[in-house]
């Protein structure tokens, strides 16, 4: 690998892709045994954007994660990409309120504000000044060829702004201010995490080693589907919040779409609607979907809806009593990100006064 920016402009072919995969997933499937034995040598970043309230599909697939990487003993740090939000919108929304119900959101599901540091990344200047350096170990083109920024900024369906062309150099000054080592994503988060390692390596080749290379924690978890079919989404209306009551639950899954065969089967491809709801009682009760298809067998989707219905709100009613504890005391909730942030700041000056160092932009102690 040599320091010139590259000239490509076109998207990654389909082979580079896989390739790019395969070799993440090894990577992955490398680092999963080390948080195993070593926990202690790593550090988990990974994050959201304030933009609602997390979902079902959030818990199955990123949330119980973090919580168990946090019990192997990993510190973990927990990315508010405010910021974010304005990648694709005009204006913030009711962020203060969002902001809080994350933090709930989080706490509620068991990540423990002593061993996970939870903070907005706008509170912390010295991580968005890594940004200025960091930009310049990148090219136009190659953040103009980032597959999952492309498709953010079609479905945005607006001119692509600056900030989304950058927000994957945003996403590295995230990870690398803090020593991440570990980024728990899925599939289409990974080209962000390559341009992360392409800036750690470039930083390296120009001035020096300052920054571990992080690698993708690919979860081997089930892509959940929304109650209409569709990807679950915040903007689409067809997510069961964490914050929802059982009965908005029970209403939400009974009005999920289906298919007009009768007897319950677990097939993906031809049935997906049906699937999914296997899918999910299946990742909450450990049972496999085809055993369950079989219980349900003849007695057919309304069946099928009460026993996801049931095992959802049980699964949930924990986390859902927990949550109601913590709104009530938004200072607490306040008190949780002042300490993560502080936590994240003290890390960044230190990272910012490292970069500093080795571009011999050192003046002032
Ligand atoms: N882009 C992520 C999302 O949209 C959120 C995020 C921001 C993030 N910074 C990050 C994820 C750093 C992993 C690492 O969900």
């Amino acid at each position: 690998m040599t320091s010139t920016l590259s000239p490509e402009t076109s998207a990654p072919t389909e082979q580079e892709v896989d390739r790019t995969f395969l070799a993440a997933q090894a990577r992955s499937d490398l680092l999963e045994q080390e948080l195993r034995t070593q926990p202690e040598r790593h550090r988990v970043l990974t994050g959201d954007r304030p933009t609602g309230p997390l979902h079902l599909g959030h818990y199955l697939g990123t949330l119980r994660n973090r919580v168990r990487l946090q019990s192997l003993g990993v510190p973990v740090f927990l990315v508010i990409a405010d910021y974010q939000v304005i990648t694709d919108r005009d204006a913030t929304g009711p962020l203060r309120d969002r902001v809080r119900g994350l933090v709930a959101d989080y706490l509620a599901v068991g990540l423990d504000p002593d061993r996970t540091a939870i903070f907005p990344h706008s509170a912390v200047p010295a991580l968005n000044q890594l940004l200025v350096p960091f930009l310049s170990l990148v090219s136009a083109a190659e953040l103009e060829r980032n597959p999952t920024v492309k498709a953010e900024a079609a479905a945005s369906r607006r001119a692509l702004s600056g900030l989304l062309l950058t927000y994957p150099v945003h996403q590295a000054a995230d990870i690398l201010c803090c020593g991440g080592t570990v980024v728990p994503v899925g599939r289409d988060q990974l080209p962000h995490l390559e341009v992360t390692r392409l800036i750690a390596r470039r930083f390296a080749e120009r001035y020096g080693p300052v920054f571990a290379e992080p690698a993708a924690l690919l979860a081997d978890v089930p892509t959940i589907l929304g109650t209409d079919g569709a990807k679950m989404s915040k903007s689409r209306g067809n997510t069961i919040a964490l914050s929802a009551s059982a009965d908005e639950t029970a209403a939400a899954i009974r009005a999920a779409r289906t298919d007009d065969e009768r007897r319950i089967t677990y097939e993906p491809d031809r049935r997906p609607e049906v699937a999914n709801l296997l899918t999910v009682a299946a990742s909450l009760t450990g049972r496999s979907p085809v055993e369950l298809a079989d219980q349900v067998g003849p007695r057919g989707a309304a069946a099928l809806k009460n026993l996801v219905t049931t095992v959802v709100n049980d699964a949930l009613a924990p986390v859902r009593a927990r949550r109601r504890e913590l709104v009530a005391d938004p200072g607490y909730l306040d008190a949780v990100l002042v300490d993560g942030t502080a936590t994240v700041t003290a890390l960044a000056v230190e990272t910012l006064d490292r970069v500093r160092e080795a571009m011999g932009m050192r003046y002032v102690p």
